[in-house]
């Protein structure tokens, strides 16, 4: 296995993390967010982002995965659902990475179903290139290219979740 060098440092995953928060706070002023992170990945983005927010937080947590990933089709499966009650709420749903979609989608709509007051979806990264469905985002990190990517809580094979940087995983041939 390589581990390439930083595509984020540490330094520039800060500073992003940092000019997020700064859009969110001004854009909650006067209210409440429940803050939904969606486990594993985006644990560290997640506790980052939400320390640097000036609002009142709420939170909690979803587990997911998504099957059959190379079909527009693919099934989520939830694994730990939200225990706080989403009705009324304003909720910020914060996931380390959009690829496909599918994963996002499903949990979006599945929240959209319990009449939050507001619903707004933050990823760190964002795959653009390999999206096969349509999701509103509102707060968007970075914009990376078709690779696959590890560190800063992105996994291979649930490795590597705690480099403090972004790097490209390449598997050696
Ligand atoms: P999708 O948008 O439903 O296709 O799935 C997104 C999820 O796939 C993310 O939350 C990650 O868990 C995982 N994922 C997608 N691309 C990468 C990557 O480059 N590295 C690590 N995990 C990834
Ligand atoms: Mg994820």
């Amino acid at each position: 296995m390589i581990i390439g060098r930083p595509f984020l440092t540490t330094e520039q995953i800060h500073e992003k993390v940092i000019e997020l928060a700064d859009r969110i706070s001004k854009d909650y002023a006067g209210k409440e967010i429940l803050a939904i992170g969606i486990l594993k990945g985006s644990f560290m983005f997640f506790a980052d982002l939400i320390r640097a927010l000036k609002t009142t937080v709420t939170l909690d947590f979803i587990i997911a995965a998504s099957y059959l990933k190379t079909t527009s089709t693919g099934e989520v499966k939830i694994h730990y659902d939200i225990r706080e009650d989403v009705k009324g709420k304003h909720v910020l749903l914060i996931d380390d990475i959009i690829d496909t979609g599918i994963s996002l989608n499903y949990i979006r709509e599945r929240i959209l179903s319990k009449s939050p007051a507001s619903l707004k979806v933050c990823a760190f990264l964002d795959k653009k290139e390999r999206r096969e469905v349509d999701v509103p985002m509102d707060y968007i990190g970075f914009e990376i290219p078709n690779q696959f990517f590890v560190g800063y809580g992105l996994d291979y094979d649930n490795n590597y979740r705690n480099l403090p940087y972004i790097a490209v995983f390449k598997k050696e041939t």
